[in-house]
């Protein structure tokens, strides 16, 4: 195959990319985004701050445009995120306790019913675990809201959609000796044993010199599947973007059934979140990257 996407359709699995909508009216940007992927991610614009400027207002303009340009393209859409301690509106940053569960649960409901059977796989909850070796919650205004935030977000997700695959996603757990993708694994494990619906993980996977990739990744996507959820690398990135390891990250997925696919944080080293490391598969120029042949030779 001569794309990503289509090489990785060959094995049922997509390839996808975070879409910036400002970005769309870059034709270098749109013609590689709409040629290489078939899976698309809002990079921010389907975030609360986004959806809810106002309470209960929701704006849907942005996350529309990358929307319906995934649609018209032949893409599936990831949805991104629906219950996270970042990027809040600054009417929910000052919400705690009850007043805040009401609206995590609003919020949910507002933008889960926008796109009711049109989105593959939902971000419910986005990084709630805390990073180093304690194993615990992240503190967050959600986290004081009361520890079953998590299982409240994903009950109310799965009755305002009951055809998305419902995800919890994290970065830091690819490694499976770290302390934080055991707590993660010990949360879904719960939730798989008490019914609490949670059909995905996804693994963030932006890979540097302080996080790097760690050849037993494969170990916790299988770990994960085991558990009876089907795992996906969410916003995969690396600093350097050495060939070998973007190889390797496909392999891993590849090697597991249960990985539905890859999805890279953005187009060109330029588009970035982390430009300065050139974690991405092509150059500003719109040129292929080596990183990039890897891949599709892997796939
Ligand atoms: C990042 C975006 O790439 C940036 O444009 C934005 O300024 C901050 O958020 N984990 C996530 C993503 O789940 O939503 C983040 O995206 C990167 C880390």
């Amino acid at each position: 195959e001569s794309t990503l996407g289509a090489a990785a359709a060959q094995s049922g699995r997509y390839f996808g990319v975070a879409i910036a909508a400002n970005r769309l009216s870059d034709s270098t940007y749109a013609s590689i985004a709409n040629r290489e992927f078939n899976s698309v991610t809002a990079e921010n614009e389907m975030k609360i701050d986004a959806t809810e400027p106002q309470r209960g207002q929701f704006n849907f303009t942005n996350a529309d445009r990358i929307y319906n340009w995934a649609v018209q393209n032949g893409k599936e859409v990831r949805g991104h995120t629906l219950a996270w301690h970042s990027q809040q509106p600054g009417w929910m940053q000052s919400l705690g306790g009850s007043a805040l569960r009401q609206a995590m649960i609003d919020h949910i409901n507002g933008v889960m019913a926008h796109y009711k059977g049109k989105i593959a796989q939902w971000d419910v909850v986005n990084e709630a675990f805390a990073d180093g070796n304690s194993g615990a919650r992240r503190d967050s205004n959600l986290e004081r809201s009361g520890s079953d935030w998590i299982e409240v977000a994903f009950r109310t997700a799965r009755a305002a959609d009951p055809s998305a695959k419902l995800c919890y996603n994290d970065y830091n757990v690819e490694n499976w000796t770290w302390a934080k993708t055991q707590a993660m694994y010990r949360m879904v494990k719960d939730f798989k044993q008490r019914g609490v619906p949670i059909d995905c993980v996804g693994f963030q996977s932006h890979f540097n010199s302080g996080s790097p990739y760690n050849s037993n990744f494969r170990t916790t996507l299988q770990e994960f599947a085991a558990l009876g959820v089907d795992v996906a690398i969410t916003e995969l990135d690396i600093q350097g973007a050495s060939p070998t390891t973007y190889a390797a990250v496909v392999n891993d997925c590849l090697a597991v059934s249960r990985c539905l696919g890859v999805t890279v944080w953005g187009v060109r080293d330029m588009d970035s979140w982390r430009s300065g490391d050139t974690p991405l598969l092509f150059n500003n120029d719109g040129s292929k990257k080596q990183a990039y042949s890897a891949v599709l030779n892997a796939l």
